[in-house]
């Protein structure tokens, strides 16, 4: 397993560059769409139920959490969303290096807990860890999966969970505004439960936020160049100025083929006065998986070499 460390680029300029050269996409010809949408809230976690092209996510169990066999449990829509352990590992490490010379807690929160795979190596890295998911049984199935890696004990004061729909967290909302879709899916977080998480959160400040947002499906990679606007649930720009409500620092797991003049766009926009964000490519078993977008003046200074794994 590795991470491409080698390729990751800094700086604006650095990126428009990355745009022209390396960024060719592979399009596995085994990719098909017989991916089946059915029962994507149902825990999958015995051999038996992985069954067509899901076989190949319960192959790759070990890269996910080196401790599946300890009891991890998943949903199905999780089993294709969750980042791979030694990516996560890789992440939190590089967050921490940009805090390492702070004395106080630190804080940081996963805006889309999932799992709990990042949520579990954030938990090697930092004090405090919120982790926020609109759907309960991914709440559970990070909680569950934390304590495989770390005891009841520590987990109840270093790992807050929080039901929220962040739908309701932009501010040009009207206040009578209800997401329909979600208040009628079963075991996603309501108006009333995200309203009470956001008011725990407007009390907060984040050393950093985290998030891997849904990318819209597997799918995803029939666009050549991803439009960062098919993020959910936010477009880029809105999400990344719903988290900085909240913080100074943002990491975001973004797909491999995202539209990099996309980003140059919105860190120009967004941080007018020091426009500027690492842009870092990840690998696993030498495959890009995804690039790891950081933004905020605690990324600036960093030196990557320095992530040790
Ligand atoms: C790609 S997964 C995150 C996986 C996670 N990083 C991990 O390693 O386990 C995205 C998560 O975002 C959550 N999500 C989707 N829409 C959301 C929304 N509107 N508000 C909050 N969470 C949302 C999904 O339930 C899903 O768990």
């Amino acid at each position: 397993m590795s991470i491409c460390k080698e390729n990751a680029v800094a700086g604006v300029d650095a990126v428009v560059e990355n745009t022209n050269g390396d960024t060719k996409l592979q399009v596995p010809n085994s990719f098909d769409n017989h991916y089946d949408n059915n029962d994507m809230n149902e825990i999958f976690n015995e051999e038996h139920q992985f069954t067509g092209i899901m076989k190949k996510y319960w192959n790759q169990r070990h890269d996910l959490f080196s401790k599946y066999d300890e009891g991890v449990i998943l949903t199905k829509e999780l089993w294709f969303s969750v980042t791979p352990e030694i990516i996560s590992k890789y992440t939190a490490k590089l967050i921490e290096l940009a805090f390492r010379d702070k004395k106080d807690p630190l804080y940081v929160m996963d805006a889309f807990a999932g799992g709990g795979g990042n949520v579990n190596q954030f938990l090697e890295c930092f004090d405090v860890v919120f982790g926020v998911d609109i759907n309960h049984t991914h709440l559970e199935c990070t909680e569950k999966n934390a304590r495989i890696y770390f005891p009841k004990e520590q987990l109840s004061s270093r790992l807050k969970l929080l039901p929220l729909n962040w739908v309701y967290s932009d501010p040009s909302l009207p206040e009578d505004f209800v997401d329909e879709q979600a208040e009628s899916t079963e075991g996603y977080s309501t108006k009333r439960e995200s309203l009470e998480s956001l008011e725990i959160l407007h009390h907060m400040k984040f050393d950093c936020i985290f998030g891997s947002p849904p990318w819209g499906g597997p799918e995803y990679i029939n666009e050549k160049i991803y439009d960062l606007n098919h993020l959910l649930p936010f477009t880029l720009p809105k999400l990344l100025s719903v988290l900085l409500q909240y913080t100074d620092n943002v990491a975001l797991f973004l797909p491999k083929n995202s539209n990099l003049y996309q980003l140059q766009r919105v860190t120009t926009m967004l941080f007018p006065d020091k426009s500027y964000h690492r842009v870092l490519k990840t690998c696993l078993h030498g495959r890009p998986k995804g690039l790891l977008v950081c933004w905020g003046p605690a990324f600036v200074n960093i030196d990557i070499s320095k992530v040790e794994l």
